[in-house]
């Protein structure tokens, strides 16, 4: 929805694509296998989970007993080590020394909003991780399920089922900002909460209405604000 406000071209794009497949049945919108083939849709999901990392913190590891040298800084053995994944997905040429106060060590990681790794990497270009995959410099470093033997395990259920929220919602709703909301109020008010919680947002929503056209015509039937 963050996206719908900003990009309203890549929402009428995804929008035919979803209605096309809705024209093909009542049920067809909540099966997985018919909306995993969507690939506009899954570039969507991908590029909003580049933006916007989902698990944004705490994603905690241990050192081997021995102990663990990174740069120049020694860790003990058997130490729970956590990482900002937030900071360190959205760094540009990130200091570490603003996070652990110590100006002399400089690290200079590459993140998902790096031009190193992401062309245009601020804006939202679905495309990339379709028809314009020269927009995609280096993806080894986008990994919102993670990596390795802790990497999430409930991945392709929550694909599933954002595939089918996104999809259900665009084809029965369109919505914009309520007068009063300002869109500049997101990011600031992006919490922290072990996944990442949005900020009370108030949309006004319109419903479309399909019955009596045949899967073919919309009109707004209902107005209101969430
Ligand atoms: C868009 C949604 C989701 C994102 C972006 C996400 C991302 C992540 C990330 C980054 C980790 C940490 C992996 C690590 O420490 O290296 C994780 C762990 C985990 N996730 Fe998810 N997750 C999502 C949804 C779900 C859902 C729906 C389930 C289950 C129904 C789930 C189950 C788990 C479990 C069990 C772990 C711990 C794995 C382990 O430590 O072995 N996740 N997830």
């Amino acid at each position: 929805m963050r996206i719908r406000l900003n990009a309203p071209e890549v929402v009428k794009k995804l929008r035919g694509e979803i209605n096309e497949l809705a024209a093909q049945g009542d049920q067809a919108l909540t099966k997985n296998a018919s909306l995993a083939k969507l690939r506009y849709l899954q570039a969507c999901i991908d590029e909003s989970l580049r933006l916007f990392t989902v698990v944004s913190t705490r994603l905690q590891r241990m050192t081997p007993p021995q102990g663990l040298q990174t740069g120049s800084r020694w860790v003990p053995g058997d130490t729970t080590v956590i990482a900002s994944s937030w900071i360190l997905y959205r760094g540009k040429q990130q200091p570490i020394s603003k996070l652990i106060d110590e100006p002399e060590a400089e690290l200079d990681t590459l993140s998902t909003k790096d031009p190193r790794c992401f062309v245009r990497p601020d804006e939202f270009i679905p495309e990339r991780w379709t028809t314009e995959p020269e927009l995609v410099l280096d993806a080894s470093v986008y990994a919102p399920f993670s990596v390795g033997r802790t990497s999430c395990a409930g991945k392709q259920l929550a694909l599933m089922e954002v595939r089918r929220t996104v999809a259900l919602i665009l084809h029965r709703y369109d919505f914009a900002l309520a007068p009063e909301q300002r869109i500049e109020a997101f990011e600031p008010g992006l919490e922290d909460h072990f996944t990442l919680n949005p900020p009370e947002f108030k949309l006004k929503c319109e419903e479309f209405c399909w019955a009596g056209f045949g899967g073919q015509g919309l009109c707004v039937e209902s107005s209101v604000l969430v």
